[in-house]
């Protein structure tokens, strides 16, 4: 009898396949195996085992994760011949994966309906604030001299933990017009909340896939972690918008909160949660982001004492000891070159999740909709034809003949992501990373203290946001100044 049983199933299986293979036919891959797919195959870190899987089947690859199918695009082409096949499917997010539009909602894992009016927010007020533009620069500036004077204070110091002190500073004034002092406890607590959610997002996913993971002892603790420090990051936030609202606004403000508010005269509760969603928004996209790239760039400088001393000629040559202005940068091709590289070598969202809005015909195959579509930056920025010695931080690569950088180059990169949801924070990000750089080679020599081991620049580990290990590093005042 139980034979029969088993016979059945296998037959209404091997249909199932039959039917639904009809109308799909996915980009080729690994075999998987039952129940898991390919989520043995894929490991600990994704990318570079997406990567090998390119090599093998080509541009357009697919696997499996618990049954669901996901397609990764490795190059350039491949990511046009996508977004040339349904222009919305680039538009779209993986919105099935509710976890990831529960812990960075606002915007970021808004499906292709959803996105544009928060988009539209975020980019005309960062603009508005100044971003790409002069009167931001000074604001950056002083945040750099602050930083600075707090790094000479302390002495020894972890890039990871006091950089994201920069950055944040950066997005609260422009998201609430104030700013923490550095070594404040309260800074690290909102940093760490959100951290915390960041590095539990990725066993969170596994409740998607598979609902009753949910029991799972490892997920129940990642959801009431991440429950608290959502509940610390967003009462943090909540009582500064209340604060403005009870204080009607005040005109001077010209920050996110008072652009938001003076649109809504009447807020509900509905719109104070909106508010809160993107002032969140903004702190995910941009402290992380960028000051684990700055962290990855002094890593790189440790490494090659020789070129952070090339560095210093130039920038002190085109300085003279006067403070770094983004119209400067033409002038210090070999400072752009470093951040370009750092960029390229440590994509700190080596995959990008996009999904398809509709079922999608692209070259030979047929992609459901709704599908995770994943982008390998890491594969695309480490094109060995382009890129040659690809792993190697090399940021003479940048640089042409006759010593200018090559910006034409930029375009083979994807670090800031593709198509019309392409990091809009870009040009505060090169404001941030130029401006502090600059002023901190002009000043000092990045050492490490004695005995400490220089940590590699090499990316590895999660998906979602990639940093260097913890090190140590001190900054010794240069004579010249
Ligand atoms: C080095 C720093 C940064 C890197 C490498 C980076 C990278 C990215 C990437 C890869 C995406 C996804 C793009 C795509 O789907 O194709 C993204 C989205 C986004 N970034 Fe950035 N980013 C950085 C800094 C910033 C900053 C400073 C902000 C300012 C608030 C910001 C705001 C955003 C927002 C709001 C989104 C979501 C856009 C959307 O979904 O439509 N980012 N970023």
């Amino acid at each position: 009898m139980s034979l029969w049983i088993i016979l059945v199933f296998c037959l209404l299986y091997v249909f199932f396949k039959w039917l639904t293979g009809k109308k799909l036919r996915l980009p080729p891959g690994p075999l998987g195996l039952p129940f898991i797919g390919n989520v043995h195959q894929i490991g600990s870190c994704p990318f570079v085992s997406h990567s090998k899987m390119a090599d093998k089947y080509g541009d357009i690859h697919s696997v499996s994760l618990f049954g669901h199918p996901v397609v990764v695009l490795s190059s350039l082409t491949a990511v046009e011949h996508f977004r040339a096949a349904s222009p919305d499917n680039f538009t779209h997010r993986p919105v099935w994966l509710t976890w990831l539009d529960k812990l960075l909602p606002g915007l970021i894992f808004k499906g292709t309906t959803e996105y544009q009016v928060p988009r539209r927010f975020m980019l005309t007020n960062l603009k508005r604030q100044g971003m790409g533009k002069l009167g931001l620069e000074s604001q950056i500036l002083e945040e750099a001299e602050m930083l600075m004077a707090h790094l000479e204070e302390v002495g020894v110091f972890d890039p990871n933990k006091t950089l994201a002190n920069y950055t944040s500073n950066n997005i609260m004034r422009m998201v609430a017009g104030q700013r923490w002092h550095y070594g404040d406890p309260a800074c690290k607590e909102f940093i760490d909340a959100f951290n915390t959610i960041l590095d539990n997002l990725n066993v969170l996913i596994l409740e998607d896939l598979v609902p009753m993971f949910r029991y799972l002892p490892d997920l129940r603790k990642a959801r009431k972690e991440t429950a608290t420090a959502m509940v610390h990051t967003r009462s943090f936030l909540r009582k500064i918008v209340e604060k403005r609202m009870i204080e009607n606004n005040s005109e001077e403000n010209e920050d996110f909160i008072h652009s938001y508010l003076h649109a809504d005269e009447e807020m509900g509760e509905d719109e104070v949660a909106k508010l809160i969603d993107l002032c969140m928004t903004a702190f995910v996209a941009g402290t992380e982001t960028t000051s684990a790239t700055l962290s990855f760039a002094f890593v790189h400088l440790l490494n090659d004492p020789a070129w952070q001393e090339e560095l210093f000629q130039e920038v002190s040559t085109v300085l003279q000891g006067g403070k770094p202005s983004m119209g400067d940068l033409k002038n210090l091709p070999k400072l752009e070159a470093t951040i370009q590289e750092t960029l390229r070598v440590n994509p700190n969202n080596p995959l990008t999740f996009k999904a398809t809005s509709n079922v999608t015909k692209v070259r030979d195959y047929v992609v459901p909709a709704n599908c995770l579509v994943l982008v390998n930056v890491y594969h695309i920025n480490y094109d060995p034809v382009i890129f040659p010695n690809p792993s190697t931080f090399n940021p003479s690569r940048w640089l042409r003949p006759d010593g200018s950088f090559n910006r034409d180059l930029v375009s083979a990169t994807v670090t800031f992501g593709t198509g019309r949801r392409i990091c809009p924070g870009q040009p505060l990000a090169r404001m941030e990373m130029v401006l502090l750089l600059a002023s901190l080679i002009q000043r000092y020599v990045l050492t490490m203290p004695k005995g400490c081991k220089v940590p590699s620049g090499q990316l590895s580990g999660e998906t979602i946001v990639v940093r260097p290990d913890e090190y140590s590093l001190v900054l010794q005042k240069r004579r010249e100044h």
